[in-house]
């Protein structure tokens, strides 16, 4: 009989669960696609109750239930934190105490009644693998090296915010560990926040703000070494010690001292949503430059510790695909593997893997390249009957194209033609990034298509360009980069062939002058420092969206597409066909493929008729 392992990440942000089955992944998916709230934190009812129907099972079945972190550690951590700030801590403490008390601390019974409300029975175990070995055991396991050094850096687990460890057969051993409250991770979080960008989700608008920053400005420069002399202490091996008067995560309920840090940097906290001035881009650049410093340090540690040529990465700092990019181009490490589920998410996977293989001491196969995580395809998928099911119910029009060919020759006509798709298929992503699967389309060359997409699909005045998706076999063609990037996780330079040349003081230009301005061939998917986030599409991984991709080539002469996630600002990516035809039916999407289903705009109903 199989040997069943759920692991379960919950109660902070990105809840989660995740099924392997004699050590394969099964299935796995975020609660947020389900309930539809962002981040939602609450325990993963629906993704553990799709799991489980996945495999066709009960809690019975189960050899254990993995918990991503060490809830009593945690609190102990806060506990200790709270006593050494005391008094100054008491505001925070007592905001955060009754939660704690009333349900985090009594977490065994809170899993098992939580788990009771899904499916009758229970499992044999309740594990609580420590939160950055479940990182590192998501980086390792799934990987395709036989050993590698394994770095995890987020936020905080239970103390822990960076460790570094080695990886082989099915072992993991931790060799160093850097302790809360010193973290690259909250680091970044208080520029996100000064910046006027949500802690836990708005990190990724830092990241993409800083190639604003001007890189050659005095003010960049001494921003960047106020951090280092001021905020952080930036140890020849990767190490920081931050300096707690300038941050009040520890104490407080906010992440830095904002006057301090005013007094510092000479400039106010940003408000949210409010105009980005030049500063805050300056700032945003400055510390992804320690950031990125920091990185290199710490991978440059693992490689002398571990003396392997294959680095594993995993935490939500590894979700910093500049960073990352530069780090495989410069080495030390030849390859480098990121778990695309990388932030806490993915912790519901490592902790199954951490039962599998570390508790219950299974050996490991290698996962033969590139992975074994499927593409990330691990989440739901729907039938042509759920599709039609939908249609009845909107009375939406459609066409249906059996034939893939056929399917992709009609949508790739209408992308060269400037239209708007949204496409879905298959089993959704795992992790935070679109990968094909349910994903919204656009032609790359088309000069107003990033505006497009951003005013009159997402809804926003995004800064960010688009990324693309691209032929596996095309992607040296554009981008200076010859790695696949399966997981949109690899940020590199558009190839100079493809560039354009850029006006006389471009710098000095505002920001939306500055992103609208023409810098390539493909300008949706150039950042104004002509980089862009890089998806390459495998024909074996995903050949349907390869087929797609190779159909626009055909038409046009070019392999790749736009490619952003299917859903609208402040929205989970759309997990069912309803989801998916609502978002296509509020938005300017023209054209929706769902599977072999075609639904075109102008053949549509009126929606609001239809919701009233
Ligand atoms: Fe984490």
């Amino acid at each position: 009989m199989s040997e069943i392992m759920l692991g379960i990440s919950a109660f902070y942000h990105d809840s989660a669960a995740a099924l392997l089955v004699d050590g394969e992944i099964l299935a796995a998916a975020h609660e947020e696609r389900f309930t539809r709230k962002k981040h939602d934190a609450s325990f993963p009812v629906h993704a553990v109750q799709y799991v489980l129907n996945e495999a066709g099972i009960g809690l019975d079945h189960l050899s254990a239930v993995a918990f991503y972190d060490k809830p009593y550690v945690k609190f102990e951590r806060l506990l200790e934190t709270y006593h050494a700030y005391a008094p100054s801590g008491l505001r925070s403490f007592w905001a955060a105490m009754p939660v704690w008390i009333k349900e985090k601390l009594f977490m065994k019974k809170l899993i098992r009644d939580q788990l009771g409300s899904v499916s009758r029975g229970s499992a044999k175990a309740l594990l609580f693998p420590e939160h950055h070995l479940s990182h590192a055991a998501s980086a390792f396991f799934p990987s395709p090296h036989e050993e590698a050094a394994i770095v995890t850096i987020d936020g905080v687990g239970e103390w822990a915010t960076t460790t570094i460890g080695y990886g082989k057969d099915n072992d993991i051993t931790i060799l160093r560990q850097l302790d809360f409250p010193h973290s690259i991770g909250l680091l970044y979080s208080a520029f996100t926040y000064f910046c006027g960008f949500k802690v836990n989700g708005g990190e990724y608008k830092l990241m993409g703000l800083a190639p604003y920053g001007r890189a050659a400005s005095e003010f960049v420069k001494s921003t960047r070494q106020k951090i280092l002399d001021h905020l952080v202490d930036l140890r020849p091996d990767g190490s920081i010690l931050l300096n707690m008067d300038y941050f009040d995560f520890a104490t407080g309920l906010t992440m830095c001292n904002e006057k301090k840090w005013t007094d510092l940097f000479g400039v106010e906290i940003r408000k949210p949503e409010s105009e980005i001035a030049q500063p805050y881009m300056d700032l945003a650049l400055a510390v992804q430059q320690v950031t990125e410093e920091a990185i290199f340090r710490i991978a440059a540690t693992a490689y002398d510790l571990t003396g392997c040529e294959n680095l594993t990465m995993a935490g939500g700092v590894a979700l910093n695909c500049v960073a990352n990019g530069k780090l495989l181009k410069q080495g030390p490490f030849r390859h480098l593997w990121i778990q695309p589920a990388a932030g806490d998410a993915g912790g519901a996977l490592g902790a199954a893997y951490a039962a599998w293989h570390i508790w219950k001491n299974h050996p490991r196969r290698i996962p033969g390249l590139p992975d074994a995580m499927k593409g990330a395809y691990l989440g739901p998928e729907y039938s042509a009957k759920d599709i039609e099911r939908l249609a009845r119910r909107y009375a939406a029009p459609y066409v249906r194209y059996p034939d893939e060919d056929a399917l992709c020759s009609v949508a790739s006509e209408m992308l060269a033609a400037g239209k708007i798709v949204g496409w879905f298929q298959g089993k959704m992503e795992y992790g935070p990034r679109a990968l094909g699967n349910r994903s919204i389309l656009g032609d790359p060359r088309n000069p107003d298509m990033q505006k497009t997409l951003n005013v009159k699909v997402k809804f926003r005045e995004g800064f960010r360009p688009f990324a693309p998706s691209v032929m596996e076999e095309e992607l040296e063609k554009y981008f200076d980069f010859s790695c696949p990037s399966p997981y949109m996780l690899m940020v590199a330079p558009v190839q100079q062939g493809v560039r354009k040349p850029l006006p006389e003081e471009y710098d000095r230009l505002g920001m939306f002058e500055r992103l609208y301005h023409i810098r390539s061939e493909i300008p949706a998917v150039t950042h104004v420092d002509f980089s862009a986030r890089l998806h390459s599409v495998n024909r074996e991984t995903n050949p349907r969206y390869w087929k797609l991709l190779a159909a626009f080539r055909e038409r046009t002469g070019f392999g790749l597409l736009v490619n952003t996630s299917f859903n609208v600002r402040g929205e989970p990516i759309v997990c069912s066909p309803d989801d998916a035809y609502r978002c296509f039916m509020k938005t300017n999407i023209d054209a929706l493929v769902m599977e072999d289903y075609l639904f075109l705009k102008s053949d549509q109903p009126g929606f609001e008729t239809q919701e009233g």
